[in-house]
């Protein structure tokens, strides 16, 4: 069967960048559930209810989103708009653990993931167990709180202490669907960089 490369892993441990470069590697597109998850997330806030299930599902349903998996890196699309660049600030960053236990949520992304036709790198907290538990190829990255705070403050406007703070919070609200497949290969990223990462999980997928 064409091959599908699981890589989840804690929030900020460099799952995207990572799943960025093993997709270009491997010629493959890369899917980024979590930004699924933040395009929910961003419509829910958009429409101004609480961030309830029904309030969420029907933003979804009447502003249908689409993910485009480009292998340099993935864009979500309502229509002719363009969500990507709003997908990633702190508002969306402190709703999206709310939005991402909401059952119908899930059911939502899944289904816009496995209606992909593989060949593809699979990113996110639940791709190695509950998306595509046949997967044959599954990793899974950690880093401490401290090392993923200092690379994301990197890239927001906002002090290392209270990103790390946040990023605790995210990993506990997000702790049910984050556990590792039995089958993945855990990489602890802290003392690697990125191309070691890269280099790390294709040795595995190449072999
Ligand atoms: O990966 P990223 O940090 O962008 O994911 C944003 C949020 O989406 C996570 O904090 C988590 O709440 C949710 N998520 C999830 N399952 C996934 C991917 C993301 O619950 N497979």
């Amino acid at each position: 069967p064409p091959l599908i490369v699981t890589i989840d892993g804690v929030a900020a441990s460099g799952k995207s960048s990572v799943s960025s470069g093993v997709a270009r590697a491997l010629g493959v597109p890369y899917l980024s559930s979590g930004l699924l998850y933040r395009a929910a997330t961003l419509l829910g806030l958009e429409a101004g209810a609480d961030l309830s299930e029904a309030a969420v599902l029907e933003a979804l349903h009447t502003h249908p989103v689409r993910l485009e998996p480009l292998a340099q890196g993935n864009r979500v699309w309502q229509g002719e708009r363009d969500l990507t660049a709003d997908l990633h600030s702190t508002a969306v960053d402190h709703g999206v653990s709310v939005v991402a236990v909401l059952p119908g949520v899930r059911e939502w992304v899944n289904a816009q993931l496995r209606e992909v036709a593989p060949p593809f790198v699979a990113e996110g907290r639940d791709m190695g167990t509950a998306v595509f538990p046949q997967a044959p190829a599954k990793f899974y990255l950690t880093a401490s709180p401290r090392v993923r705070a200092g690379r994301r403050a990197q890239e927001r406007p906002e002090d290392v202490d209270a990103i790390e703070a946040a990023l605790i919070r995210r990993d506990e609200l997000d702790r049910v669907q984050s556990a590792p497949a039995p089958d993945a290969v855990v990489i602890d990223t802290g003392p690697l960089d990125l191309a070691g990462v890269i280099g790390a999980i294709l040795e595995r997928v190449v072999a």
